[in-house]
């Protein structure tokens, strides 16, 4: 089968034909029927995260299983799923514990699985590698939705949207007649900026550094949008009476952006990191200021979120009308151009793209 493969820092993906193993007792073979591209596939590629190559990338998206391992119980096929790239154990510690997106078996950057044409051993992003034909899974990564829903909206429910409404819900728990400001507006913070109105903020103030993100954020519900630039912590202190927002939630997953965030936050206020950075990208906050803000830094890992739960409660809104994706989706691709959506992303274009495999 087809997929994008990543062989080393900073050199574009291509799309190779790959072997992947039937699916072993428990696991099941899934047709991926749409993928987005997010912006942690370009971070295993752009040298901000250090996967092992060659590397197939995606991790957002939803299809159909067409073969189904020993002892699989929870889907046949021809059910419609959601992909899940951190499927909790349900025994560890922080499963017990009410936190399944810490759970200790998940969250490393890929997996081994099948071989490249030319017999290597190819590893796949989070333990999908979904931009991609078919993916080869456990049970418990997959997800299943209504039939009806449309493939598109369920491939973004399994990453951008519920990292982004559970980042309201769930981690900032954001309150009627609040104020928000979201750093960053991607696929990712796009969905922050409509949990957040739906949730009842007052007042949304979306930033980015691209001006072209203005008309998405209206669209999404932001009742303000901000320039990222040198006068932005005044700003957003004028339309909040001097004070700062009550979160300022950080969609991008850098240093920089995390301070803006921390300055944005009124005294009191919360902070929340929904991007993903780079190990040596460090963030500096005086230590006076910590004291006197009284600020929380928080970060949001999948929406503290139990997608099993929250999936399915998500797909349900989109089938009755109350949570509507259109607008995170800007472009649609095949595997073969999905470098021009990494180059988009890269220049802050856009929202998601979604690839029909
Ligand atoms: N200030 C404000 N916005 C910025 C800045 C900045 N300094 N730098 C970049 N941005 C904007 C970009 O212009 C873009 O609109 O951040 C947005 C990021 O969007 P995407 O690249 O589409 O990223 P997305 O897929 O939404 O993911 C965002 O969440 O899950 C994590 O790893 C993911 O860290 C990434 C983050
Ligand atoms: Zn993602």
């Amino acid at each position: 089968m087809r997929a994008l493969v990543a062989r080393a820092v900073g050199e574009p993906p291509r799309v190779e034909e790959v072997a992947l193993p039937a699916p072993g007792p428990g696991e099941v073979r899934v047709d991926v029927r749409a993928a987005g591209v997010c912006h942690s596939d370009l971070s295993m590629v752009d040298g901000t995260l250090a996967p092992p190559y060659p590397l197939v990338l995606g991790h957002e998206a939803a299809g159909v299983v067409v073969e189904a391992g020993e002892g699989v119980s929870r889907v046949a096929p021809g059910a419609h799923v959601v992909l899940n790239w951190a499927p909790p154990c349900r025994r560890c510690w922080y499963c017990g514990h009410g936190e399944p997106w810490l759970c200790e078996r998940s969250g490393s950057p890929a997996a081994a699985r099948g071989n490249t044409a030319a017999g290597e051993p190819l590893h796949v992003t989070l333990g999908l590698g979904a931009l991609a034909e078919a993916v080869v899974v456990p049970q418990e990564a997959v997800i299943p939705v209504p039939a009806e829903l449309p493939f598109e909206a369920a491939a973004l429910l399994g990453c951008a949207v519920l990292t982004g409404v559970g980042a309201v819900r769930r981690t900032a728990r954001v309150a009627a007649g609040e104020s928000v400001a979201v750093i960053g507006l991607g696929g990712v913070g796009l969905s922050v900026v409509s949990a957040a109105r739906a949730a009842g903020a007052e007042q949304v103030l979306a930033v980015d550094v691209s001006p072209a993100k203005a008309g998405l954020a209206a669209a999404a519900g932001a009742t303000d949008f901000l320039l990222a630039d040198d006068s932005l912590t005044r700003a957003i202190r004028e339309r909040t009476g001097g004070r700062g927002v009550d979160h300022a939630i950080e969609c991008v997953g850098r240093s920089a952006t995390i301070r803006t965030a921390w300055r944005a936050a009124r005294r009191g206020g919360q902070v929340i990191v929904v991007g993903m950075g780079a190990k040596d990208d460090v963030v500096g906050l005086g230590a006076l200021d910590i004291f006197h803000s009284a600020r929380t830094l928080r970060s949001s890992v999948y929406g503290s979120s139990d997608p099993d739960r929250d999936v399915p409660e998500l797909a349900r809104a989109v089938l009755d009308g109350t949570l509507d994706l259109a607008p995170l989706i800007t472009d649609r691709c095949d595997l073969d151009s999905v470098a021009a959506a990494f180059d988009r992303m890269a220049r802050g274009e856009g929202a998601r793209t979604v690839v029909r495999p």
